[in-house]
């Protein structure tokens, strides 16, 4: 691998980001996330064993691999350490040493999940579908600059002062506006002094030390989660997450500069996928020939995160082109091609009708996508198993006419292709970037 690899999900997340970090992690140093919060959920399974991680990054269970959090994630302290202690049970070595909390993240409190739920429980149709882990009211309060971060946990004056603060003004939103039950302040200093202490091994000035490592030479992989899609900016606003989920946030969400050799790779599920609301014009809900449901059940798409199912649909190459030239995206790993085996002629979408015209790109006013029909192209699918494949050579035709049109029609190369969730299921095409 290059010094470092920037891995991003392209779609609305759930790409299988989680499962190309573990592949790249085998030769990395250091993993770092740089957004997001534990409304992630990303999937590795190694031989045969399935660990699910919100919080950490997907390198942790490479023994030698350093693990990073950087300032731009917003961190659920509870979520953090038992997510650490389940590693642990599991004989994961030498956590302390290996995993490091940036002091300048943002802390997500329990008025954050509870003002997220409220929301959510009032919008009626309006609602968002959020994970309701308190993400939005988290990255909010960081831009209002009335936010806790980890190191105002060891300064116990502004810690209590600013909790004062914002009790004030959550219990008043929840109680007044909300008509929901208040939240006490009673305990909840003394619960974040024990938390801070079980907190202090792992939390350090992480940009000064990556950007050392950078210096030195060491090798990084950069790990996003959600996708572009649900980039707060160039998703579908507002039915996105509430951070950047962009490549150029991995510099800013660390507080680094990029290796001067770095490869940006997006990830992208052979076919689509949604949690939550929002808009998706290739979704095949209820379709005649049930082909959504046979892609849920062929691809278990149910959330890593909140167990929901998955909304599916065919692969909408014009969401993916927009998502790629937004953020500069020349190279691809496409995962999940199993599942579409054994699934006849194929369809992807190359273009959106509307009121009788035809457009081919992703509007910022996202309820025209609301009743567009989208033009799709249909290509043979194959039906022979790719398991055990291991060659790119080795692929069925159709297969490979599959990825040739997904690099032609967004103008970028597939450097790796995913047959299996397990860690060895990878074929690397050996395209250098
Ligand atoms: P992430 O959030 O992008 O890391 O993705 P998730 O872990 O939420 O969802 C991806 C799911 O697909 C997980 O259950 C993975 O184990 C699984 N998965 C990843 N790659 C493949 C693949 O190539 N084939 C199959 N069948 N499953 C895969
Ligand atoms: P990974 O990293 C899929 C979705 C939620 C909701 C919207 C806003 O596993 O790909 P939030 O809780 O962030 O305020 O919810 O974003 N969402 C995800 N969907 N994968 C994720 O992460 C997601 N993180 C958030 O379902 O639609
Ligand atoms: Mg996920």
């Amino acid at each position: 691998m290059p010094q470092g690899v920037v891995i991003i999900g392209v779609q609305w997340g759930d790409e299988g980001k989680g499962k190309i970090v573990d592949y790249y992690a085998a030769e990395a140093n250091v993993v770092a996330r740089f957004q997001g919060g534990n409304n992630a959920g990303h999937t590795l399974v190694v031989q045969g064993k399935q660990t699910i991680l919100h919080l950490i990054p997907s390198g942790i269970l490479h023994p030698h691999a350093e693990c990073v959090i950087g300032s731009g994630v917003v961190v659920d302290p509870e979520v953090f350490l038992a997510e650490v202690d389940v590693l642990r049970k599991a004989g994961v070595p030498n956590l302390e040493q290996r995993l490091a909390l940036s002091d300048r993240a943002h802390v997500i409190l329990d008025y954050h999940r509870k003002l997220d739920a409220a929301r959510e429980g009032n919008a009626g149709d309006g609602k968002i579908g959020t994970t309701k882990r308190g993400i939005g009211p988290a990255y909010e309060d960081r831009a209002a600059r009335r936010g806790i971060r980890i190191a105002d946990l060891y300064n116990d004056k502004v810690f209590a002062e600013r909790l004062a603060q914002n009790f004030a003004e959550k219990n008043f939103l929840l109680t007044e506006y909300y008509k929901a039950e208040p939240l006490s302040m009673d305990q909840v200093v003394e619960k974040y002094r024990r938390i801070a202490e079980q907190l202090r091994p792992f939390v350090r000035d992480t940009a000064k030390w990556l950007n050392d490592a950078i210096v030195c030479g060491r090798k990084v992989l950069f790990e996003g989660a959600q996708g572009v899609l649900l980039d707060v900016d160039y998703g579908s606003y507002p039915y996105v997450t509430s951070s950047h989920t962009l490549p150029s946030q991995a510099a800013l969400g660390l507080g680094v500069r990029l290796p001067k050799e770095t490869l940006f790779l997006g990830t992208i599920k052979a076919y689509s996928t949604r949690v939550g609301e929002g808009p998706f014009p290739t979704e095949l809900e209820g379709d005649p020939e049930g082909i959504g449901e046979k892609l849920r059940l062929t691809g278990k798409e149910y959330g890593a995160t909140t167990g929901r199912p998955r909304r599916c649909g065919w692969l909408d190459l014009v969401a993916v082109r927009h998502a790629l030239r937004t953020c500069g995206i020349r190279h691809l790993a496409i995962t999940k091609a199993d599942v579409l085996t054994g699934f006849g002629d194929l369809k992807v979408c190359v273009g959106y009708q509307r009121k009788g015209q035809r457009f081919d790109d992703w509007p910022a006013d996202t309820t025209m996508l609301d009743d567009v029909e989208p033009v799709y192209e249909t290509l043979p699918g194959w039906t022979a198993s790719l398991d055990g494949i291991r060659s790119a050579a080795d692929l069925p035709k159709e297969l490979k006419n599959y990825l040739r049109f997904i690099e032609e029609f967004t103008d970028t190369r597939v450097n790796l292709v995913s047959t299996g969730a397990g860690r060895e299921a990878v074929i690397d095409i050996h395209r250098a970037f």
